[in-house]
């Protein structure tokens, strides 16, 4: 089934799931990246042959024409499945409105702690021993949605926000691979 990716940065969630939709018995396959800035990670789908595009806020009078821009050019691909890989906005009601209860996105912390554009750095200053990911379906609020998919991380003494988030990226590629095999499989 036909997926569209929308990130903001580096990537590799976007790099995983472009590896795992290269397998023959793969579920999805990904039709289209959408970024907001021009991310490094859009390098992955040129790469790859796949449509990229930037639809920046700056380039549209208002945030609300933004989110209808973003909605039409996620709509234009046809997918089963938006997915947020590491995309740092918040998605406005055309997209929710289309695609509702079929956008999915990854967290670098355990929901329901540590929302927000933070999420490693502010489990780490809260000193908890462990954190993780979360993959869950979005909603209007930020990080509220349901969750999909959870996996835990154990915290360093002498751990820093890089070193955690490079752990946790390690279990929330395969982990969001997983949920976007799982929703696009037939059943
Ligand atoms: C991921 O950890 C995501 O959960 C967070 O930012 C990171 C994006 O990484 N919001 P990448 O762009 O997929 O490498």
């Amino acid at each position: 089934l036909p997926v569209v990716v929308l990130i903001s940065g580096t990537g590799s969630n976007l790099a995983a799931l472009l590896e795992a939709a290269r397998a023959e018995d793969c579920p999805f396959r990904v039709v289209a990246v959408i970024a907001d800035r021009d991310a490094a990670g859009l390098e992955h789908a040129r790469t790859a042959g796949i449509p990229a595009q930037i639809v920046r806020l700056g380039d549209h009078p208002d945030r609300a024409a933004w989110d209808q821009a973003l909605a039409d050019a996620v709509a234009a691909h046809g997918p089963d499945l938006v997915v947020l890989a590491g995309f740092m906005k918040l998605v406005g009601p055309p997209l929710l409105e289309a695609f509702g209860g079929r956008i999915v996105n990854t967290h670098p912390a355990l929901l329901p702690s540590f929302p927000g554009a933070h999420g490693v750095r502010d489990a780490l200053a809260h000193g908890v021993r462990i954190t993780g990911c979360s993959v869950i379906e979005v909603d209007a609020g930020v990080d509220t949605g349901r969750i999909l998919a959870q996996a835990a991380v154990e915290v360093h003494e002498d751990d820093t926000e890089a070193a955690l988030h490079e752990r946790i990226k390690a279990v929330e590629q395969p982990l969001l691979v997983d949920v976007v095999r799982r929703l696009t499989s037939a059943g």
